[in-house]
């Protein structure tokens, strides 16, 4: 990886999971990293980052954090947002469904108003997920912020370029957003990755590499990165 000394990165979510995977592979490369969420540090791991309490769906926290950090480099944004509506699309409470769009607010929020704020030559990469494209049961709902999350990604390509902006796609990552412990948790994974190609949870490690391939590679915009262990092709 190029060494990233003298690079300003804001990564949101930074302090869980894929984003703070993201922020460690940042920062070991010499970036200097601003790790943000609504609670902050939780737990360990975060040492060499600065750590700032903002929640994605307050604009004008948001305001004050970018003005703070004006003419950063690079922005990312794993948050999930708030809380997701999972179930058969039938029996589905309406508000839940609407509720999930939070993590597209989130994402819209952070865009809009961070990309005026950011270096020449700047680059914003944002998560979907595999639901986006693959259909399973329970999952309509999700994969539908997923869906407007990717065409998002490709609209706004096209308005805030030179900044570029993409978009990576996981699958079924072992992270804290799965609350569940033990074998419950182990079966739960191996259940749900039994028909991938690569049958398995992915790492979040392995999801933030690709996130720090597309921040890096200044050929590359408006585009979506499969890092799901051949889930959307079986
Ligand atoms: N893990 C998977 O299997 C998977 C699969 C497909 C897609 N994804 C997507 O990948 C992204 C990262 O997921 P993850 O598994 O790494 O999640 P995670 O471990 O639960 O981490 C989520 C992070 O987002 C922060 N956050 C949540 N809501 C926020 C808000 N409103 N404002 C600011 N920060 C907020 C959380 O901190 P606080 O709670 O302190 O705010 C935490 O740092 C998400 O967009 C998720 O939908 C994940």
């Amino acid at each position: 990886m190029s060494n990233l000394n003298g690079k300003k990165a804001i990564v949101f979510g930074g302090t869980s999971g894929i984003g703070l995977e993201t922020a460690k592979i940042l920062a070991e490369a010499g970036a200097e990293v601003v790790a943000v969420s609504r609670r902050g540090s939780l737990g360990e791991g975060n040492e060499g980052m600065t750590i700032e309490i903002a929640d994605v769906l307050d604009r004008e926290a948001l305001e004050s954090l970018f003005e703070k950090h004006a003419g950063f480099d690079f922005l990312v944004n794993a948050a999930t947002g708030g809380a997701r509506a999972i179930g058969p699309f039938l029996e589905m409470d309406l508000d839940g469904f609407q509720g999930s769009f939070a993590k597209l607010w989130g994402y819209v929020n952070t865009v809009r108003l961070g990309t005026p704020k950011m270096a020449k030559g700047g680059a914003i990469v944002l998560l979907s997920g595999y639901p986006a494209r693959k259909w399973r049961p329970g999952v309509l709902a999700i994969g539908t912020v997923g869906n407007a999350v990717e065409g998002f990604i490709k609209m706004a390509a096209n308005e805030i370029a030179p900044v570029r902006i993409n978009g990576v796609s996981p699958g079924l990552v072992d992270t804290p957003m799965f609350p569940m412990e033990g074998e419950a948790r182990q079966d739960y994974f191996s259940d749900t990755t039994k028909n991938n190609l690569i049958p398995r949870a992915g790492k979040p490690e392995e999801v933030a590499s690709a996130v720090v391939f597309l921040l890096e590679n200044q050929f590359v915009t408006g585009t979506i990165v499969d890092v799901d262990g051949g889930a959307i092709v079986t």
